[in-house]
């Protein structure tokens, strides 16, 4: 079979490079389900022909970076005009206000002298998104997707009818009621048997139609994710957070990280050498390390931080799967791999050639590197415990790329750290949005970083 050709503009397949046909959503990529261990997930490509970093200020991002945006390039290359699309970014911030009280404006960004005793000469620098719509940054995945379809719709592609579907059980949940209740689409919410009852009862309160999913016996991976996958098939679109299932929503992910390149930027173009970031399904790093690599394409910044992910030791599948592609890097070397994940990552930003080909056998051989977590995952940090890391492969490569590595931490770490965001910080962060900063204070002591920046994002408010 002939290799489609890459398109100037849209999304395409990191695994088969598969196109998205004119007039299909780019959700998932058209030949997932088709079996095989091919990794299939649509990535934007063609993203920065032609785009500007916009120095206009506006507190809403998405109004500020809409030209960035998939929802508006495709109005715009479809014909819509810019007072067209205009009207669509604010009338849905308007109507999310509405619904949760404020609209989407940008976050706090910016160093502190704050828990300096324990960052080894680092200096630290904090990304709150606490405050952000539905208290994290999930509703900014989703008010992209929102965007897009609004988009669509007025373009003729989708009516508007299809119910929306998404499998989580706090803060994306969340995220998509609030969005889906300001787009004025049904939304089926599917659920674990020990989800928050206060966050159940806010989900009805929007209108959400929730659905409790519990595990059986043998069954591998998320029942919440595998009812979501079979709703889907029945006609719903996926408002989710998992790039596999839904590619447009890294997109909306994207402006948390312009928003502390545009900080930098106005610090004198300070540089940041490390963004610590927890993961769950991987989907926000995906759209941080994406988002900073497309402020540095477009010249907002001079440099891609370093990627440092954090899972818990409840269940790491992404530092697993980083550990076997390296590995893989290393096998092709005929080199022992360094065993301590600094030296591995920063010998492999000398060897492009194994790491792409490490990589191009990870797309090949999916199963061999991400698959469900054999048991079932604890942690206090219950937001990033999904069984796998969808996003993994444009994680294991975002690492791989900027010179970072994984770190697993234990739950007295998350505990510590979580209460040194509420005093030290002063920000009423939970455990799972303060699971990055755990990660920090961790890796740090491994891993100095004196005379550096390292930003970590605190994403999602305590409840
Ligand atoms: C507060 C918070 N931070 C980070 C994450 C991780 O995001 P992702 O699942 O996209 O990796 C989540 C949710 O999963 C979250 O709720
Ligand atoms: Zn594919």
């Amino acid at each position: 079979m002939a290799a489609p050709r890459r398109p100037a503009e849209g999304y395409r397949c990191v695994g088969c490079g598969a196109v998205v046909p004119a007039g299909a959503h780019p959700f998932a990529c058209p030949a997932r389900g088709a079996g095989g261990d091919v990794e299939h997930a649509l990535e934007r490509v063609g993203a920065d022909v032609g785009a500007t970093w916009s120095a206009a200020w506006e507190p809403n991002p998405f109004m500020r970076w809409r030209e960035l945006t998939w929802a508006y390039r495709f109005g715009r290359l479809n014909g819509l005009s810019e007072t067209e699309l205009r009207r669509i970014f604010l009338d849905l911030d308007r109507a999310v206000a509405k619904v949760d009280g404020h609209g989407f404006r940008q976050t706090p960004f910016g160093p502190t002298k704050a828990l300096a005793e324990r960052l080894g000469g680092a200096e630290l620098w904090v990304k709150d998104d606490t405050g952000n719509v539905g208290g994290s940054h999930k509703a900014r995945h989703l008010m992209g997707v929102a965007l897009y379809l609004e988009v669509a719709g007025l373009l003729g592609l989708d009516d508007g009818q299809r119910p929306l579907a998404i499998a989580s059980c706090g803060n994306a949940a969340l995220a998509a009621a609030v969005v889906a209740r300001a787009a004025e689409r049904p939304l089926a919410v599917f659920i674990p048997t020990d989800a928050d009852p206060a966050v159940v009862e806010r989900l009805e309160a929007l209108g959400a139609d929730v659905r409790v999913c519990p595990r059986e016996d043998g069954v591998p991976g998320d029942p919440c994710y595998h009812a979501f996958q079979a709703a889907v098939r029945a006609g719903a679109l996926p408002f989710c957070v998992q790039g596999p299932d839904c590619a447009v929503t890294l997109d909306g992910g994207e402006t948390i990280a312009w928003e502390m390149a545009e900080v930098l930027e106005k610090a004198g173009g300070a540089a940041l050498d490390r963004v610590y970031v927890q993961v769950g399904g991987g989907a926000f790093a995906t759209s941080v390390v994406h988002g900073f690599e497309r402020a540095k394409a477009l010249g907002a910044i001079a440099q891609v931080p370093r990627l440092i992910a954090v899972q818990t030791a409840g269940c790491w599948p992404l530092p697993r799967a980083w550990e076997r592609v390296t590995a893989e890097a290393f096998r092709r070397l005929e080199r022992e791999a360094p065993s301590d994940p600094r030296e591995r990552a920063e010998a492999l930003l000398a060897e492009p050639a194994a790491v792409e080909a490490a990589l191009e056998h990870a797309r090949a051989h999916r199963s061999a590197y991400m698959a469900p977590w054999e048991t079932p995952p604890h942690s206090v940090a219950h937001g990033i415990l999904d069984d796998e890391t969808y996003d993994w492969y444009a994680l294991v490569r975002g690492m791989l790329r900027t010179g970072g590595w994984p770190v697993v931490v234990e739950d007295d770490a998350i505990i510590e750290a979580t209460g040194l965001a509420r005093k030290a910080l002063k920000v009423n962060a939970s455990h799972t949005g303060a699971a990055g900063l755990a990660g920090a204070l961790v890796d740090l002591a491994q891993h100095p970083a004196s005379g550096e920046r390292v930003a970590v994002v605190l994403s999602g408010v305590a409840r």
